[in-house]
């Protein structure tokens, strides 16, 4: 089988991984990838939102299946025009990319079919969004409707900060995607992501993870696309999962299904663990990134039937078998990162650290440049180890960070404080 996969971050790189320890696997390229999947594949000169590039290069090339890592070609219609192409596409429609691209569309849809989530309102006009507030507690919790790049949620402590924020995005501070947006109920909790794979019908579940989305130690400073993750969550028990996936994953499915708009690839449920269970903050349309890099790490089973079967929507009696071992991951960032940083720097010693047992790198933001491996965007690097305990997987995960010579870069060093909490072994 020959696969063409889209994207060039760790997600990517980890995806790639996987799909290429499959035995059914004859040519694997990735458009554009980086020094990571060039590894393991064919990286092809194509930006992931070039199209007709895409269409073109998959069609000569005879591919059988296209994986979409990011969500910016889905939302482009990627998956469509495959699809009209007869060629098998891992990753939804536009129509059912929008659970992610409108989170008024969601939220529509979470109130239509009773999926548990924030109680909210949506407005165009700022009278009455500040009149919304009024019947509302602190925090209040504001949202440009369409994608801002992970920057269009305000969460404001007081009525004034609420009012400043609903002026500034109606105001136009995120252009098109704020002309809408939508006022939230503050959820108290714990955050985790889960994933499922449906081809708009069956539904195979994968498993929780949890990520640290803020860029500095003790959860500080700005948002991040995220700067460490792992495998399994502790919040996230069994019996949060069932809850999951009964009261939100199926119910969605159905509804996309009902809609017209059946859901084929992967849903990222964004969730909320507290007081009254699971909640859904928001999906994406795509893996999460670092999570992915942790869930292909403790998946045992071949990725590609799955894949392939929810792509041509004949994904019946199929499941993924996990590690009950442990994944930690650390993010290597640029320094500045997730403001404005210097490219080009120069990485020794990954493969020292990615020699050491239970450690697996994969890379994000570097290039090779004079033959040496160089930073070349915000997240650079992921170091992953397996470990019995969380605890362990940390610990070796950390060791491979410090064999890593990058002065130009910077990581947490707290990935995994929740779980290292709730577990004091
Ligand atoms: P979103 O872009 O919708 O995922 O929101 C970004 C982040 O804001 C989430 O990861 C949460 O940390 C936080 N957040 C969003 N909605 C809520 C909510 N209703 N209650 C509490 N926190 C929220
Ligand atoms: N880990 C957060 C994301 O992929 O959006």
């Amino acid at each position: 089988m020959k696969i063409l996969l889209i994207g060039s971050g760790g997600r990517e790189h980890a995806l790639a991984w996987k799909i290429s320890q499959s035995p059914l696997l004859t040519e694997l390229h990735c458009a554009p990838g980086n020094p990571g999947t060039a590894a393991l594949g064919t990286n092809v000169p194509l930006t992931d939102t070039d199209i007709d590039g895409i269409m073109d290069y998959a069609s000569k090339k005879a591919i059988d299946l296209v994986v979409v890592g990011p969500e910016a070609p889905l939302a482009m219609g990627l998956a469509d025009d495959l699809n009209k192409a007869g060629i098998p596409c891992f990753g939804p429609s536009q129509e059912a990319a929008q659970i992610e691209s409108s989170k008024g569309y969601l939220k529509d849809l979470c109130a239509e079919h009773s999926i548990p989530t924030a109680a909210y309102g949506r407005f165009n006009d700022e009278t009455n969004a500040k009149a919304f507030l009024t019947t509302m507690s602190a925090p209040y919790v504001i949202k440009a409707d369409g994608l801002a790049a992970g920057k269009g949620v305000i969460i404001a402590e007081t009525s004034p900060e609420a009012e400043t924020a609903i002026d500034e995005m109606l105001g136009g501070r995120f252009g098109e995607a704020g002309a809408e947006i939508v006022i939230e109920e503050f959820l108290p909790g714990e955050e985790a992501s889960f994933f499922a794979i449906t081809d708009g019908i069956h539904i195979v579940p994968m498993i929780g993870a949890q990520d640290h989305k803020r860029a500095f130690d003790g959860d500080t400073g700005p948002n991040t696309g995220g700067m460490g993750a792992y495998s399994p969550a502790p919040v996230f028990t069994h019996d949060i999962q069932q809850q999951v996936m009964s009261q939100i994953i199926e119910p969605t499915v159905k509804a996309l299904a009902a809609r017209g708009t059946p859901y084929c690839g992967v849903l990222y449920a964004g969730l909320m663990v507290g007081p009254d269970g699971p909640k859904l903050i928001e999906y994406n349309a795509r893996f999460g990134d670092p999570e992915c890099q942790v869930m292909m790490r403790r998946m045992q089973s071949d990725i590609v039937p799955v894949l392939m079967s929810a792509a041509t929507r004949k994904l019946n009696g199929q499941s993924f078998q996990w590690t009950d071992e442990a994944v930690a991951l650390v993010v290597l960032a640029n320094q500045g990162y997730p403001g404005a940083y210097e490219k080009g720097s120069v990485i020794r010693g990954v493969e020292e650290a990615a020699a050491l047992s239970d450690v697996e790198i994969f890379h994000a933001g570097t290039a090779i440049a004079d033959g040496k491996l160089t930073a070349t965007g915000g997240r650079v690097l992921n170091i992953t180890a397996t470990g019995k305990t969380g605890r362990e997987a940390i610990r070796q995960a950390y060791v491979a960070v410090d064999r890593i010579d990058w002065p130009e870069g910077f990581c947490r060093q707290d990935i995994g404080w929740r779980m290292l909490e709730r577990d004091n072994t």
